[in-house]
């Protein structure tokens, strides 16, 4: 067994840990994730991959700790010599982190500093991937790319801008493998359900099914690059396997508003205009908003050879598809048709 690949997770309960467990475990990996502690499990996303670690073969670990907690990093990182971190813990909740900016700056930048700090003392070969974000740009100079100025706009993207720098700080101050993937909204059935498109999909779902009569929202003119979490998840394992450690833009290159994303959904789920059913709600609205993001992924199509398949258009009927199941309502099905036809060798479980 010492051949086999380790590596560890944080926030691996969260949409792109559970999506990255499974690539990881279907290429042989034994895979560590960091859950926090809590009453009850919030670990759903990953139950259908969770076995008892007494059974023999068991790959995937589940462990207690906290990127607020210098220690239980250190211990980790120091016990679990994993080959590979992929740091995807965060407060990522950009609304939330106006109310708790302290929290978020505390687990978002200190929390990848704590984890930095662990790989140099530990002196272990240990390849780093920093979930970046978009977010970082502030919606200037569309579309961005690698050398695109940042312009934070928010608690959360002055927290990644700090996570972007000390990466990078790391790999040059001290060699650490360490790599930041700067990555646009990407969204799934496995989405959070207050992020806005998961927020839709399953509003809509809840009115088919007789459960909500109305949907609140904030600010609809918002353009966001959206694209499709799995997709991303391919690029951020491709970004650890390069021969040198280097930072991506990955996004679809298509911006599309609130408006519109409301707009395809609605259509698609039979239920005609969403003025019927949508209302605002200026507690939505946020201090300081991020008007248009769009990313401009070149450098990712000619080094790691990564291109999106999947539009909003085609992402809102994989998401309402899946939320009409979850509902015990019968899907339209266009969006189980796409991931058929577009994913033939799908390593995920389709929810
Ligand atoms: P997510 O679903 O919100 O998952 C975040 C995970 O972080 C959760 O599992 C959460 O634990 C964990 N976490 C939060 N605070 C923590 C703490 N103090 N200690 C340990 N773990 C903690 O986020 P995601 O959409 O998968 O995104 C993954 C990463 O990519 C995040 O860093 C996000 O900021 C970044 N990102 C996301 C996007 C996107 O569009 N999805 C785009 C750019 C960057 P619980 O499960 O206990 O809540
Ligand atoms: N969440 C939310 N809820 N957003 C709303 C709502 C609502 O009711 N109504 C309108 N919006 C608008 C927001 O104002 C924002 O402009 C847009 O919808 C997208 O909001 P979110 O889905 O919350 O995502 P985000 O763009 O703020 O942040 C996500 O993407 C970033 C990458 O660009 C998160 O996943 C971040 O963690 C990530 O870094």
């Amino acid at each position: 067994m010492d051949n086999v690949k380790k590596a560890l997770i944080t926030g691996i309960a969260g949409q792109d840990g559970s999506y990255l467990t499974e690539l990881l475990l279907s290429k042989g990996y034994e895979v560590y994730g960091i859950i926090r502690w809590d009453s009850i499990f919030t670990t759903q996303r990953i139950d259908h991959l969770y076995q008892d670690p007494h059974i023999k073969g068991t790959r995937l670990f589940l462990k207690h700790g906290d990127l607020t907690d210098s220690a239980s990093i250190i211990k980790l990182i120091t016990e679990i010599k994993p080959d590979e971190i992929y740091h995807l813990g965060a407060q990522s909740h950009v609304r939330v982190s106006f109310e708790m900016p302290e929290y978020t700056v505390n687990t978002n930048a200190l929390g990848t500093l704590r984890i930095l700090e662990a790989i140099r003392i530990s002196k272990l070969p240990i390849k780093f991937y920093m979930a970046a974000s978009s977010e970082m740009f502030g919606g200037i100079n569309s579309p961005q790319n690698e050398n695109t100025p940042f312009c934070p706009k928010s608690p959360y993207a002055c927290s990644k801008v700090f996570g972007y720098d000390i990466t990078k700080l790391y790999r040059e101050a001290y060699g650490i493998f360490a790599a930041n993937g700067i990555f646009y909204n990407h969204e799934s059935p496995r989405r959070g359900d207050t992020f806005v498109t998961k927020k839709i999909t399953r509003g809509i779902a809840r009115i088919k099914a007789g459960l909500d009569k109305k949907l609140y929202l904030g600010n609809l003119d918002a353009k966001r690059d959206w694209g499709f979490a799995p997709e991303y998840i391919e690029a951020m394992y491709s970004i650890l396997q390069q021969p040198k450690p280097d930072d991506f833009v990955i996004a679809t290159g298509e911006s599309c508003s609130v408006k519109g994303f409301l707009e395809k959904a609605f259509d698609y789920a039979g239920l005609g205009d969403y003025q019927q059913y949508v209302e605002i709600d200026p507690y939505y609205y946020r201090p300081s908003e991020v008007n248009v993001l769009i990313g401009d992924s070149s450098k990712a199509k000619e080094k790691l050879g990564w291109k999106s398949k999947i539009n909003f258009n085609e992402l809102a009927k994989i998401m309402i598809d899946a939320d009409f199941r979850k509902y015990g309502l019968t899907p339209p099905g266009e969006g189980d048709g796409i991931l058929k036809e577009k994913f033939p060798n799908r390593w995920w479980k389709v929810d």
